[in-house]
Parts: C-alpha cells; sequence; structure tokens
C-alpha cells in the first residue's frame, strides 16, 4: 500500500492532491504522510509487541535526527514512541511535545557538560555512553546533583556495514563507540563510578544497510558481553540495537523491518533482556518527499538540466553522500522524454538533486516531488546562499496542515546584530 500514488495522472499524498497543496502552500514544501508513518511505526511496535510470554518490555526509540519537527515527533508518540536523542536541542523538542523523559535515550559522542545537566534533571530512561571520558565527567556531573546517571556503554565491535562511509559508524576506525573489550572493563569497574548505573548495552554500526548480516553480527557480539558480564554477576536490564535498516530509494530491496526484527530477536530467544531501538530512515524516510517547481530548463552542448526552486539547502542527501532520489512529475505529461540533471538556484556545481535522469521534459512552473526525503531531508536543511528554509506539512487522509511554515526574509536574519 502506498501513499504517494497517481490518481487521474496527478500525483497525491493520501487523498490531497499535491498540485492543491502547491498552490495553497507554495514551493519548496515537504510533505509528509501520517498514514505512511503510522504504518512504519506499527511495523516494529507489532512485532516487538508480540514478542512472547515473559518477556520484559520493549521500546521503539525514534531517532529524532532523522526528523525532528514536533507534528511528527507528537505523532510518534501518541503512537507509543520512546525518542534516541543526540542533543539538548533534541530533547528539548521531545520535552515540547510532552514525551516521556523515561523513554528518551540520549546518544552522541560529543555530549556537553551542561547537556548532561540538563539530562540528568529530565531523569531520562539513559546515556549511551561513548568513551571513558565521557563517563568520569557524567559520573562528576551527577555526583554534584546528587544523582544517579543510568548508562548504556555504546559498542563499537568493529563490524562493516557495508554502506556509504560517512555514515559507517561500527568499524574501530571510526569515532563511535567503545571496542568490546574496553566496554567489558568498565562494566566491571562500576564500583569506581558511584553515580553511575549501568543498566544497558548499545550498538549502532551505520545506516541506510541493505543487508542483515553485519546487524545480526553485531547483535551476536552484543549477546556474548551480555552473557559474560552475568557470569561475572553483572547483570544489565536493556539491550539497545540502534537504528540502521536501510530503505528503498530506488530499485534496492533491503529487509523489511518485520524481517529484521524477527531474525533479532531469534538470535535473542533465550535472553530474557528489555529490548529497544532507534529507527529513522524506516520510519519517516518514504514517508516523505519534497515538493518543487521548475523555473527553467535550460539545454547545453553536453547536458540538459532542469533548474527547480529547491536546492542542495533544502535536500543535501545527493550532494553530500551521492544519494539517490527518484523525481517524479506531480503531474503526468504525455510529452516527448530528455535525460537532464535536476539542479538547483545555488552558485555551486555540486548544488544538484538528481543526476541523468530521464524523465519528460517540464517547462517552467510544473511540479516535481523528489522522493524518498522524509528523513534527513529537512533535518539537514540549512540557510546558505540566505535561502529561507522550506515549509513543511503533515497530511492526514484528505486533510492538510502546515507543520512548520516557510520561513520569511525576517526569520533569516533573526538575532544578528548591525
Ligand atoms: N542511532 C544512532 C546512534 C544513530 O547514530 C543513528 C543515525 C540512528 C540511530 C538512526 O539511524 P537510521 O535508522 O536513521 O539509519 N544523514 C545521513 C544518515 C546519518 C545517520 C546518523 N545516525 C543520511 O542522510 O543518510
Amino acid at each position: 500500500m502506498h501513499y504517494f500514488t497517481y490518481k487521474n495522472n496527478k500525483l497525491f499524498c493520501e487523498d490531497v492532491s499535491l498540485e492543491a497543496l502547491a498552490q495553497k502552500v507554495g514551493t519548496p514544501t515537504y510533505v509528509y504522510s501520517q498514514a505512511t508513518l503510522t504504518r512504519h511505526f506499527k511495523a516494529y511496535q507489532d512485532v516487538l509487541k508480540n514478542r512472547g510470554h515473559g518477556m520484559p518490555n520493549h521500546l521503539v526509540c525514534f531517532s529524532v535526527k532523522a526528523n525532528s519537527n514536533l507534528a511528527i515527533l507528537k505523532l510518534l508518540k501518541k503512537l507509543g514512541a520512546g525518542f534516541d536523542i543526540v542533543s539538548q536541542g533534541e530533547l528539548y523538542r521531545v520535552l515540547k511535545v510532552g514525551g516521556n523523559p523515561k523513554h528518551i535515550v540520549f546518544s552522541g559522542v560529543g555530549k556537553t557538560q551542561e547537556e548532561m545537566i540538563y539530562a540528568l534533571k529530565k531523569n531520562i530512561l539513559c546515556f549511551n555512553v561513548e568513551s571513558e571520558q565521557e563517563l568520569i565527567l557524567l559520573n562528576q556531573v551527577a555526583k554534584k546533583l546528587k544523582k544517579k546517571a543510568p548508562v548504556s556503554i555504546r559498542v563499537n565491535p568493529d563490524i562493516d556495514p557495508k554502506t556509504h562511509p560517512y555514515i559507517s559508524t561500527g568499524l574501530k576506525e571510526n569515532k563511535f563507540g567503545i571496542p568490546i573489550q574496553e566496554a567489558l572493563a568498565l562494566y566491571q569497574h562500576s564500583s569506581e563510578f558511584s553515580s553511575i548505573q549501568f543498566i544497558g548495552i548499545d550498538c549502532h554500526i551505520g545506516s541506510q544497510m541493505l543487508s542483515l548480516c553485519p546487524i545480526l553480527e553485531s547483535v551476536r557480539e552484543l549477546k556474548k558481553v551480555i552473557l559474560d558480564l552475568k557470569q561475572k554477576g553483572i547483570d544489565i536490564q536493556h539491550l539497545n540495537i540502534g537504528g540502521g535498516l536501510g530503505i528503498p530509494y530506488s530499485k534496492e530491496v533491503p529487509p523489511s523491518p518485520q524481517e529484521y526484527l524477527k531474525d533479532v530477536l531469534q538470535e535473542l530467544k533465550d535472553l530474557k533482556i528489555k529490548l529497544l531501538c532507534e529507527p529513522g530512515r524506516t520510519i519517516v524516510g518514504n514517508a516523505g518527499i519534497l515538493l518543487t517547481k521548475v523555473l527553467y530548463t535550460k539545454k547545453t552542448a553536453s547536458k540538459n538540466f532542469i533548474i527547480v526552486d529547491s536546492a542542495m539547502n533544502d535536500l543535501i542527501r545527493p550532494t553530500l553522500y551521492d544519494a539517490h532520489h527518484e523525481v517524479w512529475p506531480v503531474q503526468k505529461k504525455e510529452t516527448s522524454s530528455w535525460t537532464a540533471d535536476v539542479v538547483g538556484p545555488i552558485c555551486e556545481s555540486g548544488d544538484f538533486l538528481a543526476k541523468d535522469r530521464t524523465l519528460y521534459e517540464p517547462q517552467s512552473s510544473d511540479l516535481l516531488a523528489v522522493m524518498s526525503a522524509g528523513a534527513y531531508g529537512f533535518s539537514m536543511s540549512s540557510n546558505y546562499n540566505s535561502r529561507p528554509r522550506a515549509a513543511e506539512v503533515l497530511v492526514s487522509g484528505n486533510k492538510f496542515k502546515i507543520c512548520r511554515k516557510r520561513e520569511t526574509l525576517k526569520d533569516l536574519i533573526h538575532g544578528e546584530n548591525l
């Protein structure tokens, strides 16, 4: 079941025509489908709910960095999501929508003292600690506040996730996590950290992973650590398997969240432990598109260009990772097709949304949809070239609401002094 479909050659998000939406809201605009978000979240939730009798409960922590719009966080909270955050700003957002602190895990290699204090005062579920120095500082900060900081150690299992190097995180040359042997030693020296309570273990080896092998290998490594600690009398309450499952941007066929979790649960079948996961892209990636308008077309001796009103400041993934996003016409037309690059107005040759795409030859004012843009789209956008950031819209059935209004020129200079 797809929620971005053509009806009479016009592209719809659920029951809202994107053409009509663009007329009301303008472009560029991120458009999200509530039904898709809900279905994707439930795919995780339902498998874990049925994990089996006697098993401790679970928590699906949406990775806020993928999309931090308040309306989306609120929807996911309502569906029962916890949250994986990486900054005080993300924590602030989750709390703004009434997120339960006891459903929040805090990841990241560079938490500041200020962030630790904020999160400790809010009583979050867990800090995913990524270095010994971070642990030492957290212990000191918690002591001063007369609190015990709940901690999970993020293990770096040195496993190749076979994805883009910028989003690989579980290899020993990456900045993330603590090698297994060192992590084991830290758990065993817990008495040196009187204001820390070790409650979990976690791991996240990369993003947009299309094969289950590396993920399952890392789960097996974590299981070994948990059993090893158990033998030494140290009981870990939760296992957090991170996020990272890939989505189809084009012709990829990644395992579904159901298949992924089924295999993970099989690996863990005799381990009675609370299970956490931190999906981002699989929840929101294919629930969103970037709606954009054609400004001009241009033919040169060597290339054709479609110049649109969104750019690398709106969606940086193609520029940064050479990422592929399908580009669909909002109105299908019978005109001849051509091969062109879809580019933005920014003054850099790296400013492109798609390269060498064969699609119909559009005219000025035609609308295009850059697909699979719900994750790491708006959340990585910027004001480069002093471009106000796009609007965001959440669609549900035949209704939509602007969940972030388009920035204005005034917004652009907010906080600046002459
Ligand atoms: N947990 C941790 C600790 C993470 O670092 C990440 C993503 C996630 C969970 C969620 O991963 P996901 O399920 O979304 O793959 N900007 C890049 C992706 C960066 C991912 C960073 N960490 C992109 O646009 O592809």
